[in-house]
């Protein structure tokens, strides 16, 4: 196979082309630099559609008292205070804009009835924030950006698969790449990157990610000795559909439970109210009828259980499973029927509603869904500088899910798309200025090129050697199993030991065949990042012996206000990964006091 490559050159190049990497894109062709946007899969194909029920922004259309300081403490106490404050402070400011930005462009959403953006509950957040269009709302954000994008003379690069980042010295200089329809490889140069690769779901078994999401950027950060943060907190998404197995994991939206649905275990019970923390009680209705009478009257805001945040109902539902108070097939029930009518259902839930009809053969107008926790998205990511998304490393920038700060250690739902718009427009922003400031020619090393060439294609030349798929799986049962909802000091370290044995494993993968649409090849070039980033996410759920938001620790069940002052940083250092416990940037009084306001 050949070991030569073509070379590529933009200012900026964008690795990633979901709602971040689209935005970025944007924001930096419209600063006049050139512009290449590499995705792995074809464009339009990201995870930001599994945002379903809407792009959280206090725009205030429904309850007029909403506004940025109501949801900047959201997202802080969502996040267990951990959150980078002046992350949450920007978002929460900037996202009102970014939403009608979007209307701008194309977006259609939902309306009130005076035809304004309408805006629907989620949990965590105090009023109804989501702007939306059914369950569908990722979809059309992506739609839009797309449509956008593609007249911006930025040039798309699909089917690409970004292995290593090139430096010249100190700064990043561009990437190294290979296409999976021609099996041939790239080298990008480029005076600065931005990540926006998104997550890391796809180091669990069950996940609502797609197999695009191996964690490719936070490794190639890693690598390039950038510094990651809070990769200890996984979201298990409380509901994915769990029946049949082919289709376990898929999302089924919170803006289910947003719309009236309510968690059932096999007894009937509404057992979201046995798990309503100290933290949260002053705002969560503690019995039955006031939860009901919140669906009709929310003028008293305290809302039902069932939209207490992620991590809290994810816990809720593995402990009545664990109980055996669980659905046929170890979930709990979700039942929307019981509330609303037909037609209601159909109108604001139409994904909903055809995916449990076409996969599970389920008329969720008549019957509970069955739904289980699914690995949704990491918190953890790329330390960046809040403002301009710069990593620690010169020239790269990194944006949405693959950065880490903004969620502390608990993402509230609809965060997600806010942030993707309002950090990828910062951080296309940034990159380029920076690739306009610091000119120069920056050399790409052809020796070095040669040699990750080479690595890429050793395992066509091996004779024996390892299946790529069967590690792939036996790392995704392993983190399922002993990195889950639950952990415990024990189990992490048996993971840790599995994690060794599988990366020397991987050293020995061989595959057959063409390089060309080679999926065993791409599966065995993946299983370096995701074994790097099951790696990261381990080391650091061994370190932080707290529990506190996606991560709960059985032998440290209490959140310990000294752990929560630090994040845990991973970095490279001589060929492994170092940890280190590093203050949070300091909280400013005045956010201090809003923090402090009764809900
Ligand atoms: O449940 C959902 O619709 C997912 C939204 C999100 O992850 O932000």
């Amino acid at each position: 196979m050949a070991r030569d490559w073509e070379t590529q050159e933009h200012d900026v190049i964008v690795v990633g082309a979901g709602g971040a990497g689209l935005r970025a894109a944007i924001e930096a062709a419209a600063q006049g630099v050139s512009v290449g946007l590499i995705c792995k899969s074809l464009l339009g194909k990201a995870h930001t559609v599994m945002a379903e029920g809407g792009i959280a922004a206090a725009l205030g259309n429904v309850w007029p008292e909403d506004n940025w300081r109501v949801h900047f403490r959201d997202t802080m106490r969502g996040g267990k205070m951990l959150n980078n404050w002046r992350m949450a402070q920007l978002h929460a400011q900037e996202a009102p804009d970014r939403v009608l930005e979007l209307e701008r462009w194309g977006a259609l959403f939902d309306r009130t009835k005076d035809g304004r953006i309408l805006q629907r509950d989620f949990g965590g957040h105090r009023y109804a924030r989501l702007a939306h269009v059914g369950d569908r709302t990722g979809l059309e954000m992506i739609r839009t950006l797309q449509d956008h994008a593609i007249h911006q003379g930025i040039d798309v690069h699909m089917e690409t698969t970004v292995l290593r980042l090139l430096k010249d010295g100190d700064r990043v200089c561009g990437a190294f790449a290979y296409r999976r329809d021609r099996g041939d490889f790239v080298v990008f140069r480029a005076k600065a990157v931005v990540l926006a690769t998104g997550g890391i779901g796809k180091a669990w078994a069950i996940t609502s990610n797609s197999w695009e999401y191996t964690g490719d950027g936070h490794s190639l950060a890693l690598w390039a000795g950038a510094d990651l943060i809070d990769m200890e907190f996984v979201q298990f998404h409380p509901t994915g559909m769990v029946w049949p197995p082919s289709v376990r994991g898929i999302l089924v939206t919170e803006g289910v439970r947003g719309d009236g649905g309510t968690l059932k275990n096999n007894l009937g019970e509404r057992f979201m109210f046995r798990y309503i923390p100290e933290y949260f009680r002053a705002e969560t209705a503690d019995t039955e009828a006031e939860a009901d009478r919140w669906y009709t009257d929310k003028t008293n805001n305290r809302r039902t259980p069932d939209l207490l945040p992620r991590d809290e109902v994810a816990r809720a539902i593995n402990a009545e499973v664990k109980a055996g108070r669980g659905s046929p097939h170890g979930g709990v029930f979700l039942d929307i029927c019981a509330r609303r009518p037909a037609d209601y259902i159909k109108k604001r839930l139409p994904s909903m509603y055809h995916q449990f009809k076409e996969l599970a053969d389920v008329d969720i107008t008549k019957d509970p869904m069955e739904v289980g926790p699914t690995c949704h998205y990491v918190m953890g990511g790329v330390r960046v500088d809040a403002d301009s998304g710069a990593s620690t490393v010169p020239g790269l920038f990194a944006a949405g899910e693959v950065a880490g700060g903004l969620h502390g250690s608990n993402r509230l739902g609809g965060n997600s798309l806010s942030d993707l718009l309002v950090f990828g427009r910062r951080a296309g922003f940034h990159a380029a200025l920076y690739a306009k400031d610091r000119g120069g020619q920056l050399r790409v090393e052809p020796r070095e090129v040669e040699s990750l060439a080479r690595e890429a294609l050793e395992p066509f030349s091996r004779a024996g050697g390892e299946n790529p798929y069967a590690i792939q799986h036996e790392l995704q049962e392993t983190m399922q199993r002993l990195v889950g909802i639950i952990r415990t000091e024990s189990e992490l370290r048996e993971a840790i030991g599995a994690i060794e044995r599988l990366k020397e494993r991987a050293g020995r993968v061989r595959v057959e065949g063409e390089g060309a649409y080679n999926p065993g090849w791409h599966t065995a070039l993946d299983l370096r990042s995701l074994l790097t980033v099951a790696e990261c996410s381990t080391l650091a759920a061994l370190e932080r012996r707290e529990s506190r938001g996606g991560h709960t620790r059985e032998d440290y069940p209490k959140a310990d206000p000294e752990w929560g002052k630090v994040n845990v940083v991973l970095r490279r250092k001589d060929g492994g990964i170092a940890l280190a416990r590093e203050p949070l940037p300091d909280l400013p009084a005045e956010f201090q006091k809003l923090l402090g306001e009764p809900s």
